[in-house]
């Protein structure tokens, strides 16, 4: 059995990965309207992901027979500046979540709830790659700077990426 307030705080984390994919698939729709597909591809599949992160949490409730409660999602930012000015919000939101993550590994730690370190330890794991993703996807795009004809290609290259 997990602790009512583990319970609550795991199902906080529920609606923060559904906001995550909320967030996503706002950015996703933005890139279309900028007629960008690749950047836009990029988004809904990690939309998708976002949305596995949470139902991962989900049955980890139920396997040990607590219960799931979802809160009201809340409405995500609809437009950015530009690609770099999504990208960072996207790195900025990764960054926030990784924190959020190590509150609830703090919280089981100090609960002394082995099943539940165990299991958030690949968020723990996953969140390196979250924030590497989007800072790397940053970077590109400092680099890139003004120039339409990169820009053309990082979509095309963005374009690649496909669900696991
Ligand atoms: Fe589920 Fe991008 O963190």
């Amino acid at each position: 059995m997990q602790s009512k307030k583990m319970e609550k705080a795991l199902n906080k984390q529920i609606n923060e990965e559904l906001f995550s994919s909320y967030l996503y698939l706002a950015m996703s729709a933005w890139f279309e309207s900028r007629n960008l597909p690749g950047f836009a591809q990029w988004m809904k599949v990690q939309a998708g992901e976002e949305n596995e992160h949470a139902m991962k949490i989900f049955n980890f409730i139920f396997e040990r027979r607590g219960d799931v409660e979802l809160e009201a999602i809340e409405k995500p930012q609809a437009a950015w500046k530009s690609p770099l000015d999504a990208f960072e919000a996207a790195f900025k939101h990764e960054q926030h979540i990784s924190g959020c993550i190590n509150d609830l590994m703090d919280l089981a730690i100090s609960e002394k709830d082995h099943a539940t370190q165990a299991f958030l330890q690949w968020f723990v794991n996953e969140q390196v790659e979250e924030e590497a993703s989007a800072d790397a996807i940053v970077q590109q795009l400092r680099m890139i700077g003004e120039s339409k004809n990169a820009l053309f290609m990082l979509d095309r290259a963005l374009g690649q990426r496909q669900a696991d």
